[in-house]
């Protein structure tokens, strides 16, 4: 009897570790979506893969962003210190550095489908 319940303490206490484990890992990708919602890329950009859709019929989807771009590229092309194909973006981050960095590796989690 004893035995079983060393047991089942054992099985309850993976559990729960993984559990945390997955929740953190998971964290620094949900912030990041959250700046992205927050910061109104929505109003330009579509991810389709992330369950966001813009109301702008010419929107880009960035649902593959991450698969061909940088941490570097994206920070500064984000402030608009890095051009893409010779233009700017159309708007200047204006949050802070910390949600910047946030909001970039959510990016680059995004690599399509
Ligand atoms: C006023 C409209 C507008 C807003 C707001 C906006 N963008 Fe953009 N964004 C654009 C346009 C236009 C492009 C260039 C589209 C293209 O590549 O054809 C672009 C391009 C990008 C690209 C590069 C896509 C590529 O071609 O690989 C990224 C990444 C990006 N935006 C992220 C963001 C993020 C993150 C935000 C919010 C902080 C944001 N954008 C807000 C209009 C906007």
């Amino acid at each position: 009897m004893k035995n079983i319940l060393i047991y089942l303490g054992l099985i309850v206490t993976i559990v729960a570790l993984y559990g945390f484990a997955f929740t953190i890992a998971d964290q620094p990708a949900d912030d990041g979506k959250q700046v992205f919602i927050d910061s109104k890329c929505s109003m330009c950009h579509t991810v389709t893969s992330a369950g966001i859709t813009s109301k702008k019929s010419d929107a880009t989807d960035l649902s593959a962003v991450g698969k061909d771009k940088t941490t570097e590229f994206l920070l500064k092309y984000l402030k608009k210190e890095a051009k893409l194909n010779d233009k700017d973006h159309k708007s200047t981050f204006k949050g802070s550095d910390e949600d910047l960095k946030k909001l970039v590796d959510w990016l680059l989690t995004l690599k399509g489908e």
